[in-house]
This record gives structure tokens, sequence and C-alpha cells, in this order.
């Protein structure tokens, strides 16, 4: 890991804190653009979310998926998910790794948003392996994570090096370490998803 939760950044452990700070910043319509023009689902599709936080990913989701099972080590975020969307998916607390995963390809679509900078090259390359795991051939993976780009405003700069995960990286960098195992990616920078000046980077990594 390389996260940092000290201060203030300790009240995100909180799953309302983290909410409100969501609700706060996120711009309304961020996480539906992400939803249709990235992530894709479509009716029936099995979605893993690694580091679901208190899911409310399910908020934007079609209610015609065919499953959603969440995984995050954050003991409240995962009281939190069950209490607000009950039987619209499963939620897990524990690491996701290959292990704790039914049989290889039983998904169509990973998750892993926010959590890449929060991971060191080597926990970040698990990662990956997991979702190679988990993913049938033609499935893909979608990847949410702040950036560091060149002429970068330097209010987006700034928040972005205070935040709790330490890994952030440059496109480059992210993208390397996708490669290893997705050599089929897209990937786009956005620059408003907060109501803040900010840099993100969504990956969407296909299984050969
Ligand atoms: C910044 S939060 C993002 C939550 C949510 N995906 C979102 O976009 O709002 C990152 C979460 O990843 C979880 N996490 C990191 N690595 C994980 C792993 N290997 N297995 C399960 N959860 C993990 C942390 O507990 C944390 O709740």
């Amino acid at each position: 890991m390389s996260h940092r939760d000290t201060g203030l950044l300790a009240l995100l452990k909180t799953a309302s804190n983290y909410r409100l700070l969501q609700r706060l910043l996120l711009r309304s319509d961020t996480r539906r653009r992400v939803v249709r023009d990235i992530l894709r689902p479509y009716p029936g599709c099995r979605i893993l979310d690694i580091g679901c936080g208190p899911a409310d990913i399910l908020e934007d989701l079609p209610a015609d998926i065919g499953a959603y099972h969440g995984f995050d080590m954050n003991p409240g975020y995962i009281e939190a998910a069950r209490r607000r969307w009950g039987d619209r998916g499963r939620f897990e607390c524990q690491r996701v790794d290959e292990a704790s995963l039914p049989e290889p390809g039983s998904f169509d679509i990973v998750l892993a948003t926010g959590i890449l900078h929060h991971l060191d090259d080597g926990d970040a390359g698990r990662l990956f392996g997991v979702a190679h795991h988990a993913l049938r051939p033609g499935g893909w993976l979608v990847t949410y994570d702040n950036v560091y780009i060149e002429n970068q405003n330097p209010l987006a700069r700034w928040l972005i090096a205070r935040d709790r995960g330490q890994a952030v990286r440059t496109r480059e960098g992210y993208e390397a370490l996708a490669r290893r195992l997705f050599p089929r990616l897209e990937s786009i920078i956005l620059h408003d998803t907060l109501r803040l000046p900010y840099t993100i980077l969504v990956m969407r990594c296909v299984k050969d």
C-alpha cells in the first residue's frame, strides 16, 4: 500500500464522511458519464468492484445488470454498502485476491475506481492480475485515478499531491503497469469530474 490517513484525512475512513465529501466535490453527472461512456454495462453483465467503498456506483448502474460483487477492506464502507444497497449486490469485507474469487473468467466487467493511486507498483501489478483472472476473454477492466500531467492546473496538482493515495502517477506510468497484462487499452484524461480543478485518468483495459 502507498497510503496515508492521518490528521484530517483520517476522517475519510468513515463511510458517512467519505460520502459527504464525494457529494460536495463530485459533479453530479460524473459517475453517470463514466458508467455510460466507459464502463458500458449491459443487461445481465456480471460486475466485480475491487475496492468498492460504500458501493455508491450502484446509483448509476442499471437495474438489469446480472450481478454486482463488491470487495473492500474497510469494514465501515462494507457495512454502509450493505445497509444502503442490501440485495442489489454482494459485499465482502476483505482484500480481494485470486483465492477470494469464484472460478476464473466469471466476470464481464471489473471496476477499480480510486485504487491504483493507493498502491505501489507491486500491489498495483497484483490488482491487474486479479482483474485479469476474474474477467472472461473480451471482458474489460475500468480504472479511475488522479494523475499528473504536463501544464496541469496548479490547484489540481496541489490537491492531488495531498491525496490519501501516495502513488499518483503520470498517464504513461499507469498505462505501463496496465499493459503488462492488458496490451489492449484505451485511456482518457478528464478535467471536469469535480467542482474544483482536478485531473483524472480513466483506463479501459480489454482482456484478450
Ligand atoms: C478511495 S477508495 C475508492 C472507493 C470507491 N471505489 C469509489 O470510487 O468511491 C479506495 C478503496 O479501495 C480499498 N482497497 C484498496 N485495495 C484493495 C484490495 N486489494 N481489496 C479490497 N479493497 C481494496 C480501500 O479499502 C478503499 O476503501
